[in-house]
């Protein structure tokens, strides 16, 4: 999508971090934005901040793992605006910690928010772009950690890093899914970004109970050394501008992925021997 200017984008924890750095972009595109978040007060400030620049903003809470609530705020969106053009499917949560340490709740808060929420939505808009005809693009945010494991400084997090993974397949499959249908899908690829992602238990609902008491490595360093939000936004509304699927902002991720792809690569030569043998 060449120009963005007059176009209305919906963005799941668009009031905060990553989410609001590509809303600045967008914005800075002239495009009409619905931010969405669990916090609908800062949702609601953030908007009326990007509104003062002279776009259509608004603000709303939702939460993106219960179908209905996200259905109602699809029903907002277009009431409010008429149409939708870009989903930024942004909203997630961190947690750190191995596979032992974790508890059950944990892992499903994660996996909820993280890749359910991304299925709720596009389950919920996808049907409605595909009704109106009329072009689309869905942006998925993924991670570093769809290629790979993230530095050990920042500690084990293995129900995160699952959910990145699992982002870069749905992302691949819903790509092949509708691109027939003309609509476009972005996976944004970041290493880290100085936000709020390991401070995410502001937003844990109670029905995944207590946190459980894990050692978080990350928020710190995270902080410290990551890069600015608003880069990452201005990056990957370049990249939307491109329609390109990869959006991927840290150059040393390049070095992830080629270690990726050496390592299974190199397990095809076993694959030769053991069908020559048993074969
Ligand atoms: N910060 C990083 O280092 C980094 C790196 C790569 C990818 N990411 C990804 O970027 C995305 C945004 O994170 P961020 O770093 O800006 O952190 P952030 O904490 O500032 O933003 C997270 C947003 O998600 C929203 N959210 C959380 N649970 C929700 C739910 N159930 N329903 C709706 N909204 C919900 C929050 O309200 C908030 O707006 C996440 O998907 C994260 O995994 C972050």
């Amino acid at each position: 999508m060449k120009n963005l200017s007059g176009k209305v984008a919906v963005i799941t924890g668009g009031n905060s971090g990553i989410g609001l750095g590509i809303a600045r972009s967008l914005a800075a595109e002239g495009c009409n934005l619905l931010l969405v978040g669990m916090d609908e007060e800062k949702a609601q400030r953030a908007a009326a901040d990007l509104a003062a620049t002279g776009i259509k903003a608004l603000g709303i809470s939702c939460d993106v793992t219960k179908r209905d609530a996200v259905e109602a705020m699809a029903d907002f969106a277009y009431d409010a605006f008429g149409t939708v053009d870009i989903l930024v499917n942004n909203a997630g949560v961190g947690y750190g910690g191995q596979v032992f340490e974790i508890g059950e709740q944990d892992w499903d808060w994660v996996m909820d928010v993280n890749v359910k929420g991304v299925f709720q939505c596009c389950a919920v808009f996808v049907p409605r772009f595909l009704e109106r005809g009329t072009e689309a693009h869905i942006v998925n945010m993924g991670s570093e950690q769809c290629f790979g494991l993230s530095d050990p400084q920042f500690g084990s997090m293995i129900a995160y890093n699952t959910s990145k993974h699992a982002l870069l397949g749905f992302s691949d499959a819903l790509r092949r899914d509708v691109a027939p249908k003309g609509m476009i899908v972005s996976l944004i690829c970041p290493g880290p970004v100085a936000t709020e992602i390991w401070n995410a238990e502001r937003g844990r609902t109670a029905e995944y109970g207590d946190r459980n008491p894990v050692a978080d490595g990350a928020g710190d360093a995270v902080a410290e050394m990551g890069m600015d939000p608003d880069l990452v936004g201005k990056i990957t509304v370049a990249g939307m501008k491109d329609d390109d699927f990869y959006i991927i902002t840290h150059d040393y991720i390049r070095g992830m992925i080629q270690d990726r792809y050496d390592e299974a690569y190199a397990a095809m030569d076993k694959t030769d021997r053991w069908l020559k043998e048993f074969g």
